[in-house]
């Protein structure tokens, strides 16, 4: 009991700390690794990443956050559009879509909640194409007009190449699995381990920051 309310003590002392100095204490980079389709990479994101963001105590953990869905893609031909992806069209639909929304939604409460209600979708149905059409309202008007029109142009597969070209640098030949948390950039197994079952604790190690969820 008391130990808990002294961690959580430093803790805020800490965030107070970074905001009085008015300096901008910029996280340490997240990048995730996802596919659309891919059920443990939708389970990430709705149980782990949307949660996380939602605590006033950590968003401010996301700031420095990237997010690329490609996943396993075979004999990609960047330069014809033509891919197959893993949980077939529908992934690559949906890969391109998230694409697009991360491209135009800046606010990213607005786009994890917009990609938590595509998923809600995708995780209870069978599906034969992704549900593109759905969870608009979520979305300000001008922005979902921009993700359209990005999702059906050549913009959104340009799109879909460039996290094709991030995903291929990052893991060069060797074989893979998403989501990948990766912090700083880097690869490392331990901590991508340790985010996807945990990834509040992953924040707090990555960035030296103490709170009670993280112990
Ligand atoms: C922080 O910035 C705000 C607005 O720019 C300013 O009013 C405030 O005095 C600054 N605080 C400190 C501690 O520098
Ligand atoms: C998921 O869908 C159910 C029923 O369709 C709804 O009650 C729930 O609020 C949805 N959750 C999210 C995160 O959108
Ligand atoms: C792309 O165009 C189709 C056909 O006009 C339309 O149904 C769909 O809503 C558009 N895609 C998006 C993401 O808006
Ligand atoms: C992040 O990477 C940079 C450059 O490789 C390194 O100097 C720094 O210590 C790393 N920071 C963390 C928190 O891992
Ligand atoms: C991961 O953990 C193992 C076992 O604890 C350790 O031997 C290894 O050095 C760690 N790797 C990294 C990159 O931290």
């Amino acid at each position: 009991m008391f130990t808990s309310l002294s961690l959580l003590i430093v803790c805020s002392v800490a965030f107070t700390q970074a905001n009085s100095n008015n300096k901008t204490v910029l996280p340490v980079p997240f990048t995730l690794y996802y596919e659309s389709l891919c059920p443990y990479s939708e389970r990430f994101i709705l149980n782990q990443l949307v949660p996380t963001y939602d605590d006033k105590d950590f968003a401010g953990l996301l700031a420095n956050m990237d997010l690329v869905p490609y996943g396993h893609v075979y004999d990609p031909d960047f330069s014809k559009y033509k891919y197959t992806c893993q949980h077939g069209v529908p992934e690559c639909e949906g890969n391109k879509l998230h694409g697009c929304a991360i491209k135009y939604i800046e606010d990213k409460s607005t786009l994890l909640h917009y990609f938590s209600c595509l998923i809600n979708i995708t995780q209870s149905v069978p599906i034969l194409s992704y549900p593109v059409n759905e969870c608009k309202n979520i979305v300000p008007d001008d922005k979902m007009l921009q993700i359209s029109k990005c999702y059906n142009s050549t913009e959104g597969w340009d799109l879909f190449n460039k996290h094709g070209e991030a995903t291929k640098n990052f893991f060069g030949s060797n074989r893979f699995y998403v989501p990948y948390v990766s912090f700083n950039r880097t690869k490392n197994e331990n901590i991508s381990v340790i985010g996807r079952k945990n990834f509040k604790k992953a924040l707090c190690i990555e960035n030296g920051v103490k709170h009670t969820t993280c112990s």
